[in-house]
C-alpha cells in the first residue's frame, strides 16, 4: 500500500489549481496523494500525514492566496516537528517584482520555525525580481516559484524536475539540496 502524502492548496483564479494537477499525476507514482483544499481544511489534517506539498500563490504585494491568508492564524499554531514538506506555487516576477512568490517564504519559514524540514530548495538562477521572502537563503528559493505570467513556457520544466527532486529527499531522508 503507498504511503500517503497530503497536498495542501489553494488558487484564487485557478493557476495553481493546474499546477496541483500536475504535481498529483507525478507525485501519485510513488505516493497516494491526497488533496486538501486549504478552503476546507481543519489543524487536523495535518496530522495525518508526515509527508506534504504545500502550493499557494501570492497577492496584493506580498500577501498569501486568500484561502491560506484566512488560515493563517491557526497554521501558525501547528507544529511541524518531524514533518517533512515541499512548498510550491506561482507568482509574477515582473509584475510583483518586490514581492515575488512571497507567499512560499512565509509559510517555509513558518514551518522552519516549528521545526519542520523543508526540501525542494531551488536555484535563483533563471529569474528575474527585485526582491522574494522565498529566498531565505542568497539565491536559494525554500521552494520552487513558477510564473505562468512570464515564463509559462519554463513551468513544465521545473515541475518535472522539481518532483524528481523531492521524490528523492521525501525517499532517502536526505538534507535538501543547497
Ligand atoms: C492584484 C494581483 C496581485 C498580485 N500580487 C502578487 C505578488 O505580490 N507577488 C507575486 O509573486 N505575484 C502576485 N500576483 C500574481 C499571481 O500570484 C499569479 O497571477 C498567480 O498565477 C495566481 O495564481 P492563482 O490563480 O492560483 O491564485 C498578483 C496578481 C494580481 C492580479
Amino acid at each position: 500500500m503507498k504511503e500517503k502524502i497530503g497536498l495542501f492548496w489553494g488558487s484564487d483564479t485557478g493557476t495553481t489549481e493546474v499546477i496541483v494537477n500536475q504535481l498529483v499525476e507525478a507525485l501519485s507514482e510513488k505516493y497516494e496523494v491526497v488533496l486538501q483544499d486549504m478552503y476546507k481544511v481543519k489543524n487536523e489534517d495535518f496530522d495525518k500525514y508526515s509527508k506534504m506539498v504545500f502550493a499557494l500563490s501570492t497577492w496584493y504585494d506580498g500577501d498569501l492566496q486568500s484561502d491560506w491568508d484566512v488560515y493563517f492564524e491557526s497554521f501558525c499554531t501547528l507544529d511541524f516537528s518531524g514533518k517533512t514538506i515541499a512548498i510550491c506555487g506561482p507568482g509574477d516576477q515582473y509584475g510583483y517584482g518586490e514581492f515575488f512568490c512571497d507567499g512560499i517564504g512565509i509559510i517555509g519559514q513558518q514551518v522552519l520555525n516549528t521545526g519542520g524540514r523543508l526540501v525542494g530548495e531551488w536555484s535563483t538562477e533563471g529569474y528575474d525580481y527585485d526582491e522574494s521572502k522565498a529566498e531565505l537563503k542568497p539565491g536559494i528559493f525554500c521552494g520552487l516559484p513558477l510564473d505562468e505570467d512570464n515564463q509559462s513556457d519554463m513551468t513544465k520544466h521545473r515541475l518535472e524536475k522539481w518532483t524528481a527532486q523531492i521524490l528523492n529527499e521525501f525517499e532517502n531522508e536526505l538534507e535538501p539540496q543547497s
